[in-house]
């Protein structure tokens, strides 16, 4: 469905051409001063210089032109030469029929070219637990996915777990510490590991900080982890079958933590996937002769002349041969390539990441490893803080889990939710987590990704604001009128939105009709945020309605009704929205 801007600037556009002008000068935009009018064109301004002439006799003759025109109420010329318009509510109500008539994307169509998009977010490090760091890139990148997926193109997630690096040579170790007897460790041994991982993944998570603390004091313990990191890396039996177990463990409990944030990966790769890619590309590099070295690493040359800053080379192999994270992050790209070819990868990642990305994407695109026209978008996020400012952390001071933090949350919610009114426990606690996921998850997609915030969970939890529960409880409030009404009666034949009778109706039939181009721009834009700021303007412009509106009581059959089938595109608006942001609605709340 063509966008409403696109229809009114058609007209204006015509008007201005029919009028001797040239059509850019007919640009309509929403407008700035909502107390005048709703849409506005500034064109007659700027045309005036062209034509030699006072902006007004422009805008004059264009709002003149217009009069007639039954998609406005009011067409304005207002001095110095602006264009001032107001919809006529019969136009407004057939463009919101036609909304209407397609439930499953209320009037937004897929993309004509679809793509297919690769996108890389959560970055868990196994075999340490989730920490409040990894939220962002969870709760950012999959509603990127989603509002992608909704415009129709292929999304394909991936976890890209962090589990090649040194944390792996350290958790070998210390088992080994502890178990030597294990037959991982015997390099002579040739049957079959056991199938059973010798950890739980309670263990495994106390191994890690152990072993990380014990190489911090012991030169000879952090030797061993080096050694052991660079014999897994090797190829050593004993410990890829450990690596196996650790990821095992890992990936479960790491599964069970995204399902409960409702955020789910299309591919479980890790940077250890990336392994079996390097030396070729490594190779490829040398006989191209994009490689060289340089102070006995291996690096590629990424700076370029328009840098204002200084852009270090890509290093791509150490001193010693080893790799880095930027090998493994370049060796992903060739698989990535390889398997599924994508017009575009975009990365959710903290933006103190930024210069790194920039020379890996550089790097890639100066040896070949992606195509010239395959988009690669860096989308960095800003620090969580907490309300004192700083990186949010534990009352203690230490790095918050991630479940201590989400299930701290569904706590403060549930007291919440039982303060307000008498509910079954069980019914309590589950309304309790659905509610909690939209605090934290709206509390974060609000903010532009880019801009560190402050998590403050009075504020997030709060039932009024910009918040996630505000937006449920609109969404609620629907569902109960809908119930109400469909308890007594049912739609009449032929039941329509009807064109608005109050002020507060038409503002409501504003903000709907703005649906597909706020898609289309959160889209072009990964831009979740306005997703939130669209659903807040529409639940606030719902809820002025409801207050004014006596819809129940309304008499006239066909009015009520009409009433009711605003309702139903006003719900289907907000749940599309609250999909794509990676979070539903309870029945009741
Ligand atoms: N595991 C990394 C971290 O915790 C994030 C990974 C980001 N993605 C990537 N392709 N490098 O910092």
């Amino acid at each position: 469905m063509e966008k409403i801007l696109e229809l009114i600037s058609g007209e204006v556009v015509k008007a201005f051409e029919e009028n001797g002008y040239h059509k850019k000068y007919g640009k309509v935009t929403l407008s700035n001063r909502p107390d005048l009018c709703e849409y506005q064109c500034n064109g007659a301004m700027a045309a005036a210089k062209e034509y030699k002439c006072a902006p007004f006799m422009i805008s004059d003759k264009i709002a003149e032109a217009l009069k007639e025109n039954p998609m406005f109420e009011a067409v304005d010329s207002v001095k110095p030469g602006f264009l001032n318009l107001k919809l006529n509510p019969e136009f407004l109500a057939g463009y919101l029929q036609k909304m209407d008539a397609d439930p499953e994307r209320i009037g937004c169509e897929k993309c004509d070219q679809p793509k297919t998009i690769m996108i890389d977010y959560g970055g868990p490090n196994v075999a340490k637990p989730l920490h409040v760091g990894h939220l962002r890139s969870a709760i950012i990148g999959e509603s990127v996915k989603r509002i992608g997926k909704f415009m129709g193109h292929t999304m394909i997630g991936d976890v890209h777990l962090g589990d090649w690096g040194l944390q792996m040579g350290l958790i070998i170790t210390e088992l080994q510490q502890r178990q030597p007897e294990l037959p991982y460790f015997d390099e002579s041994f040739a049957g079959e590991y056991p199938e059973k991982p010798p950890f739980t993944i309670g263990e495994l998570e106390e191994i890690y900080p152990t072993a990380s603390a014990k190489s911090k004091e012991n030169e000879a313990y952090k030797e061993a982890a080096m050694q052991a990191t660079y014999e897994l890396q090797h190829g050593r039996a004993g410990y890829r079958a450990l690596l196996n177990h650790i990821l095992d463990v890992s990936v479960n409990d790491l599964k069970r933590n995204y399902q409960n944030l409702n955020v789910s990966f299309e591919l479980w790769k890790g940077e250890s996937d990336a392994q079996p890619f390097i030396p070729d590309m490594v190779e490829k590099m040398k006989v191209d002769g994009y490689a060289h070295l340089s102070e006995g690493a291996l690096v590629v040359d990424v700076k370029e002349d328009t840098d204002t800053k200084e852009i270090p080379p890509c290093m791509i192999l150490k001193s010693d041969g080893a790799s880095l994270y930027n090998t493994t992050d370049l060796a992903t790209i060739v698989w990535r390539m390889k398997d599924y070819n994508p017009d575009e990868i975009i990365y959710v990642v903290d933006k103190r990441q930024e210069l790194y990305f920039t020379q890996v994407f550089r790097c890639a695109r100066k040896t070949g490893l992606v195509n010239p026209k395959t988009g690669l978008k860096f989308l960095g996020f800003g620090t969580m803080n907490g309300k004192d400012g700083k990186p949010f952390k534990t009352r203690e001071g230490g790095v918050m889990r991630l479940e201590y933090l989400v299930s701290s949350i569904d706590e403060e919610m549930y007291r919440k939710i039982a303060d307000n009114h008498t509910v079954e426990e069980a019914e309590g606690r589950k309304t309790a987590k659905i509610v909690a996921l939209s605090a934290i998850k709206y509390g974060d997609l609000s903010n532009q990704a880019s801009k560190d915030y402050i998590f403050d969970v009075e504020r997030f939890t709060s039932f009024e604001g910009n918040t996630g529960p505000y937006i449920l409880y609109t969404i609620v409030r629907i569902k109960s009128i809908l119930k109400k009404y469909q308890a007594e009666k049912t739609l009449p034949e032929g039941a329509q939105i009807l064109a608005a009778r109050s002020e507060s109706e038409k503002a409501l039939m504003l903000e709907l009709s703005k649906f597909n181009g706020m898609m289309e721009t959160a889209f072009e834009e990964t831009a979740p945020h306005k997703v939130c700021a669209y659903i807040y303007d529409l639940a606030n412009a719902f809820n002025h309605f409801y207050h004014q509106t006596k819809i129940m009581a309304e008499q006239d059959e066909m009015q009520q009704a009409g009433y009711i089938r605003l309702l139903e595109l006003t719900k289907r608006a907000l749940e599309i929205c609250i999909d794509v942001l990676g979070f539903e609605a309870p029945e009741r709340m």
